[in-house]
Order: structure tokens, then sequence, then C-alpha cells
């Protein structure tokens, strides 16, 4: 990940130095838009400057708006920007999160040193309010620019540094200590999910993983050998067409209190996808390299929830295989025997994801016992036919659960939409000669691979996330503008943190 900016915090300055930013509040509507007082004192040198260009450029302050002045008369900046932040006493996390994000959006890379005026006018702005500014800028300044070799962002003329003027420094950078690494997990997801196949092998995956013990993360990997032992052969079938090994990594942190059960978090990790002899067309096959996103985000909440010292147990439980066609590779009809003990038909190939993840879960359900488990996977290309790609697929056997996440959802941006589940489409699943096939038939298909995983969850509250329309390809945004968001990590940071921290 190309780190482009450095963030620090300050109070309050006596003068505007550098390229400056200020924000301004919405009034009422047609109103004008409004400083605070400290913005007001500072730019008081340039006279009526603000109130004629902000005349002539009908700015009114709304979220989105921006005046934007070369050289302004009577101050020593480069230039001065004047941001909409909407109805200052109405501004949520998220909104401070997006404003961050698009006032990055604004700043040239050869701005060099730049200083943001947290205020606005009657309203008091918090230390997390801050943090989230910060928070925004640090998530839309990355850029996956490893494999660029004409430019790289490290040396490009101007990094930024940018400083958040707050009324109390310390308190903002305390609470940014408590918010860095949620960006970092991240940007920890988004590497994973856009580094090509070729180079983030199943065991390669594996090796990165292992980085999270350097932020006190328990990291164990499995080989062939041990997933043999355990009885993993529908993960293991997946993987047995491909030359690289197929591995599993657990992933413990342990911030709780010793006795108390772990939330545990599964994610699919098919490094590439050709769907095997079930083989996809040709057009656009490249982004399978993303099919792994869901172990990406679980490998980025950990590094999170780690990283703020989370007061909770949580094991991530991630499945890394390769799906390929090869003499090797597992056929149509064929029959694999789950670590469940439950017989599976393979119809088709390239339903794959649900292979890995059966195995996974009831892995993770026999060794820890979990108070519930989520599971993230760019599972089918049927949820992006039913929920474009705003809204992953939520599927789930608990209630609660399922309602404590749309909340997240919607306080994080990350936002899910509840699927059913039901025995008529469990139904779909029976095989003539298995307990189950992989495939349910042409309608439903999200639905018929949630119920497929149900089959591997017994009684433990379980949510499954398709993210196969959120998780790569995504939406650029004010707060991403890479191919892969790192979606679910503030996500699931959030549903720990609300729900289940001690
Ligand atoms: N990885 C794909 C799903 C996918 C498709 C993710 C497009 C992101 C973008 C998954 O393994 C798959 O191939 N699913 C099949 C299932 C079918 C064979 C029952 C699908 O969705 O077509
Ligand atoms: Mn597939
Ligand atoms: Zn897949």
């Amino acid at each position: 990940m190309a780190d482009s900016v450095k963030i620090s915090f300050a109070k309050f300055p006596a003068n505007l130095e550098g390229t400056s930013v200020l924000l301004a509040a919405s009034g009422a509507a047609g109103g004008r838009a409004s400083l605070s007082a400290a913005a007001e004192a500072l730019v008081a040198p340039a006279g009526d400057l603000l109130e004629r260009a902000g005349a002539a450029d009908r700015f009114d302050g709304k979220s989105g708006a921006v005046l934007d002045l070369l050289a302004p008369a009577g101050l020593a900046v480069p230039r001065l920007l004047v941001v909409g932040a909407g109805k200052a006493a109405d501004l949520q996390p998220l909104d401070w999160l997006k404003l961050g994000g698009s006032i990055m959006g604004r700043l040239p890379e050869s701005a060099g040193e730049v200083g943001i005026l947290i205020d606005l006018p009657g309203v008091d702005v918090t230390p997390q309010a801050a943090a989230e500014v910060a928070l925004g800028l640090r998530l839309r300044a990355y850029s996956f620019d490893l494999y660029k070799t004409k430019k790289k962002s490290e040396d490009a003329a101007g990094k930024l540094r940018v400083t958040l003027y707050v009324k109390d420094d310390a308190a903002a950078k305390r609470a940014w200590k408590k918010r860095e690494g949620i960006g970092e997990g991240v940007a920890i997801a988004r590497d994973l999910v856009n580094e090509p196949a070729n180079v983030l092998t199943p065991t390669e995956f594996a090796r990165r993983a292992g980085d999270l013990a350097k932020v006190g993360v328990d990291v164990e990997v499995m080989g062939e050998k041990d997933l043999k032992k355990l009885g993993m052969r529908a993960l293991l079938g997946v993987g047995q067409g491909s030359d690289e090994e197929s591995q599993v990594v657990v992933m413990r942190w342990n911030g709780g209190k010793s006795d108390s059960a772990p939330v545990a978090f599964i994610g699919k990790g098919v490094v590439f996808d050709t769907g095997g002899i079930s083989i996809k067309p040709a057009a656009g096959m490249e982004d399978m390299k993303g099919d792994m996103a869901g172990a990406a985000c679980v490998v980025g909440l950990m590094h999170a929830l780690a990283r703020r010292k989370a007061k909770v147990n949580a094991v991530g439980v991630i499945g890394l295989v390769e799906n390929m066609p090869d003499g090797k590779a597992q056929r149509p009809g064929d029959i694999v025997t789950s670590m469940s003990g439950q017989t599976i038909e393979i119809i088709n190939t390239d339903a794959e994801g649900r292979l890995v993840l059966g195995d996974v879960l009831w892995y993770a359900k026999e060794r820890f016992k979990p108070r519930f488990m989520v599971d993230l996977a760019t599972l089918t290309g049927a949820i992006m036919v039913a929920l474009g790609t705003e809204n992953a697929g939520l599927f789930s056997n608990d209630d609660a659960l399922a309602a404590s996440l749309h909340e997240a959802g919607q306080e994080t941006g990350e936002k899910v939409w509840r699927m059913p589940l039901s025995p008529e489409y469990d139904k779909l699943i029976d095989s003539k000669f298995a307990d189950m096939k992989n495939t349910g038939g042409r309608f439903g298909g999200s639905i018929t691979a949630a119920q497929f995983l149900q089959r591997f969850v017994g009684t433990v509250p379980w949510a499954h996330l398709d993210i196969a329309g959120t998780g790569m390809s995504s939406p650029q945004s004010e707060i991403n503008r890479s191919w892969a968001a790192g979606w679910g990590v503030r996500l699931l940071d959030q549903l720990v943190a609300r729900q289940y921290e001690e």
C-alpha cells in the first residue's frame, strides 16, 4: 500500500499557512454557508473575498459543495478550500468519515503541507469526529500501485502531510490511536484483494496472515497433510487441480476474559477461481483474483481488533485454495465426504466456495464453540443480480445477529440486506446420490448456496454475507478509489464494538 498521507493533530493556529481547508455549515434552505468564529478570524485578512467568491459560486455549504480559491488575496496560502459539511447539528460519524474522504479527493498530491480546521459553527466537534475525518483521509488516499514502474507515489514530489487543527489535540490523538488500526486493517484487506494470483498463492496468503503475529494475534497455518488428517475433503477437492498447496489459517485475538467463548469470522479464500472443469468464460475472468475477498476481510479485521486492543476473544478462520482445471482436478459427478461426515455430490466445480466454507465453518464450530459465526464470501453472481453492488446479501439463522449486522451496516455505510432461508429452499440441494449436491438449480442461486452453508453450522448463531457484489470491483466512493474496497472490515469491527465487547 502507498501510505501517501501523514496525519497529525494540533491546536487551532494563529494564522493560515500552506494549503488550507475550512469547513462550512449549510444554513436553512436557500441560506448562506457559515463558518465558525475561529475560521472567520483566520480568513479576516482576506476581507470580503470569501463572501464574494461564495456568492459568485452560489456556495451553500451543503455536503459535497466546495469553494476552491487559488492564491487568495490577503492570505499567505497557495490555496484555500472551503468544504461544505451540511447541517452541522446532524453530522454522524459516517458523515465525518466521508467528509475526510472528499477533502482528500480535493487535495492535489503536490499540495505538500496541508492544514484542515476541524470546526463548525454552533456545534462542539468531538475528538471522535476529528478521528473519523483522519480515517476518511487515509482510506481515500489509498492506492495500489505496486506494479506501476513509471510512477511510484512514494517518491512523488509532494507526499502529503496533513495537520488537523482541533480544540483538544491530545484528545483527538487518543481517538485517532483507536481508529488508525481500522485504516490499516482496511488497507491490508484491499492489498490482498488487489494482488494478482501469481503472487498471492494460498501459501503466500498464509505467510502474509502470519504478519498478524506482530500485533499480537496468534496465527496457526495448516497445510494439506493437516487438512487430510482433519478430513476436510470438501475443501481439498477444490484445490486438488492446482499446483499450489491448499491452506487453512486460524487467527486468534484474545482480548476478552479467558473463559469467554470467542466470536468467529470465517472467510472464503479462493485465490483464483477459474471455475475448474466447469470452466468460466474468458471475459472478465481476471476479476476472479478477488475471489478471496472474504478471507482478506477476516485478516484485515483481526488486525483492526488487535490494534485497538478490542476487549473480545475473536477467532478468524480462512480457507485458502486455488480452483484450477487439470488432469487431477475434481469432476462433476464426483462425491466427496466433508469433515462433518456429510457427503456432497459435485454438480458444478464452479460452485467451489461453499465446499471450502462447509469444512471451515464445521471446523470453527467444533473447535471453538463460538458465540456466533459470521462468514464472508464472494459466493454467487446471483447476489449481484439481486442486490447490485450497494448491499451485501445477509443470510442468518438468528434474528438478533441479523439485526445487529443491519445496524452496523447503517452506521458504517457497509450495508447488508437480509435474504430468506427456509426448508423449501433447502430441499433444492438434496442429491440423488449423496447427502447433498453443490448447486440448487437456476433460481434463487444465492439462497441455495446459503442453504448449503447452513448444513454445516448446527445450532450456532450464524450469519453469511455474500459479498460478490461489494468485495471486489467495488463502486468508487468518497472513501475508496481502489478496485478492492476492503469491504466488511469496518462493518464487523463495528458489530464487535457495539454488541460483543466486554
Ligand atoms: N466466485 C464465484 C462467484 C462470483 C461471481 C463472485 C462473480 C464475484 C463475481 C463463485 O465461485 C461462482 O462461480 N459461483 C457460481 C455458482 C454456480 C455455478 C452455482 C455462480 O455464481 O455462477
Ligand atoms: Mn466459482
Ligand atoms: Zn468462487
